[in-house]
């Protein structure tokens, strides 16, 4: 359930090992890939409904809003096995507040935070912990709710917007100040039942619009897998810093974490710091991940969805693999959508594949842009530095009008 790149990955991924594959709302992409049905995602019954009247084996949710709101539940309440968390248990995705203290219960590494609903509270923090501070809007902000800032009127203007002005409405009454981090970044997802842990390898994203990580962020421009410098062995006690204690504090609670946990983690001069988590799979970093996947990753996640996970990592292909995202003209601002996209076939005829997120068909029957990030183009090699190559080399054959592409995405990564 889904309609963006993460989805269309995932449909493919599961289509390759042989699944019959179902999508909804789905997008053009997945149209050769699965059998779409365009169901709005907060259409909880339509969605029951597909599950129960298709005998759906596994229903796999992709984004978090739907997870917040409790569709997992839904799906589980009528007998569907689901890859995805409570609504309880997404809280660690849907309240920075909450996974801020299931951290501290669970002797998790984090930076140093406080929890604020008001201005006068937050300067108080920000004073706390100096400059750069992170300002974090505690709920589902579409990725736009986490401001650095350098100066205190930026860190007072941060914190009015959100608790005086409302600009992300009720996810931001709450906010979290956080002592600023420094150091590289690592995306570390694992699929759990609620007790057994299946890590996937390290991966990275590129959130910021501009090469040499400049300019607002984005969802992400591009990823990659593996990450040199978070090697399997650190991988692996990472996951038993974090995630292990994570999951093991909400089966504690009596809301047990099934689904996959993402991990944002910072590798501090102090050591590994959790910034965020994510109940989902990450995108684009599923573009990357999922076409390394060694077996049959439907066995995996239905496995996760009905107990019994193999608690050992995901198997993989020793290959490294690398995503690079074609965003829309003025994206991350308010992307023009209508151009028409030409290439593709071309580009997957490489041996790259291309995994669609903001497209439509216009009347004419053309591909055109139609959302921020509109292609992933994916492309595994021996070395990320071949990966890399393969990708770059597939998305240059891909053209629309205005569109944007970082050129430095896995770039000078040792391997
Ligand atoms: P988050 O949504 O919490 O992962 O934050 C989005 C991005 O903001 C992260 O990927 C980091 O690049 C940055 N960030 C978050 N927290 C901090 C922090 N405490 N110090 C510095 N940068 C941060
Ligand atoms: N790649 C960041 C995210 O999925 O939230």
């Amino acid at each position: 359930m889904g309609s963006g790149g993460r989805e269309h990955a995932l449909v493919r991924a599961l289509g390759g090992s042989g699944w019959t594959v179902f999508a909804a709302p789905g997008n053009p992409g997945m149209a050769a890939d699965a059998d779409v049905r365009p169901i709005a995602m907060n259409d909880h019954a339509a969605l029951v409904a597909l599950a129960t009247d298709e005998g759906i084996d596994l229903v796999v949710v992709g984004p978090e809003a739907p997870l917040v709101a409790g569709l997992a539940d839904d799906l589980r309440a009528a007998g569907a096995a689901v890859l995805g968390p409570s609504k309880a248990a997404a809280q660690l995705e849907g309240s920075k507040a909450f996974a801020k203290e299931v951290m501290l219960a669970a002797g998790v590494p984090t930076g140093r935070s406080e929890t604020v609903t008001n201005v006068d509270e937050g300067m108080r923090a920000v004073a706390e912990f100096g400059l750069p501070v992170a300002v974090k809007a505690d709920g589902l902000a579409a990725g736009k709710g986490v401001v650095i800032a350098q100066s205190e009127a930026e860190a007072r203007e941060a914190l009015q917007s959100m608790l005086d002005q409302g600009v992300f409405g009720d996810a931001g009454r709450t906010v979290v100040v956080e002592e600023g981090l420094t150091g590289p970044e690592v995306s570390l997802l694992a699929i759990s039942d609620g007790t057994a842990v299946a890590r996937f390898p390290a991966a990275r994203d590129y959130k910021p619009i501009g090469e040499g990580n400049t300019g607002p962020n984005t969802g992400g421009m591009g990823s990659v897998s593996p990450v040199p410098d978070i090697p399997d062995h650190l991988a692996d006690m990472l996951v038993d810093e974090v995630h292990r204690p994570v999951i093991a504090e909400m089966a504690r609670r009596g809301i047990p974490f099934s689904g996959v946990l993402y991990a944002g983690i910072m590798m501090t001069p102090g050591g590994p710091k959790v910034l965020e988590f994510n109940v989902r799979f990450g995108d684009p970093e599923t573009q990357a991940l999922l076409p390394r996947v060694g077996g049959d990753l439907g066995e995996i996640l239905l496995a996760a969805a009905s107990g019994g996970l193999a608690d050992q990592p995901v198997p993989m292909t020793p290959q490294a693999s690398v995503a690079v995202v074609l965003a829309a003209a003025n994206y991350p601002g308010d992307p023009r959508t209508g151009d028409v996209i030409t290439g593709i076939d071309q580009a997957q005829a490489t041996g790259a594949e291309v995994f669609q997120a903001g497209t439509a068909l216009n009347a004419a029957g053309d591909l055109v842009t139609n959302g921020g990030r509109v292609l992933a183009v994916q492309a595994l090699g021996d070395t990320v530095e071949d990966a890399r190559e393969a990708a770059y080399a597939a998305a240059a054959l891909i053209h629309f009008d205005g569109q944007q592409m970082r050129r430095d995405i896995a770039a000078g990564m040792a391997s």
